[in-house]
């Protein structure tokens, strides 16, 4: 679980590319924590080497722990998808959309999610376009 850093940045339409780490900087079914536009975010990387994002704090307790969440999977409609699972009160979400699929008996709170992609190996996190400032969030 290492806190990965902004170095570079990419414009491509919309979207703002923010690489964050190395795909062998993460380990599969672990989460890793980054810091991409000023927002905490936890990266997952998957089994099939996909990587996901979603929000880093959890809305049940209020603290930043999602990367330390308990990665696995969930049916959904007869789909299998990826999960992570809130560390603090088990709250289960859907990696794929931040959808929360189990509340644990609380009102359900989804995750914002954002978009991951992999290029020649480098993780790479969407942002809005214009909403980063050039040189990274620190
Ligand atoms: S308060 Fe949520 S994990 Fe510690």
């Amino acid at each position: 679980m290492t806190a990965a850093q902004v170095e570079d940045l990419v414009t491509d339409g919309e979207l703002t590319w923010v690489e964050v780490c190395r795909l062998d900087d993460l380990a599969p079914e672990r989460g890793a924590a980054a810091l991409v536009g000023g927002d905490q975010v936890a990266l997952v990387r998957l089994l099939d080497d996909r990587v996901l994002a979603v929000q880093q704090l959890d809305p049940f307790c209020g603290a930043y722990v999602m990367s330390r969440g308990i990665v696995g999977t969930r049916s959904v409609d007869g789909v299998d998808v990826p999960t992570v699972a809130s560390p603090m009160y088990k709250q289960v979400f859907d990696l794929t959309t931040g959808r929360c699929l189990d509340a644990v008996g609380k009102e359900p709170v989804d995750l914002r999610t954002w978009p991951v992609r992999v290029v020649a190996g480098s993780v790479q996190v969407g942002v809005a376009a214009g909403s980063v400032a050039v040189g990274g969030a620190g």
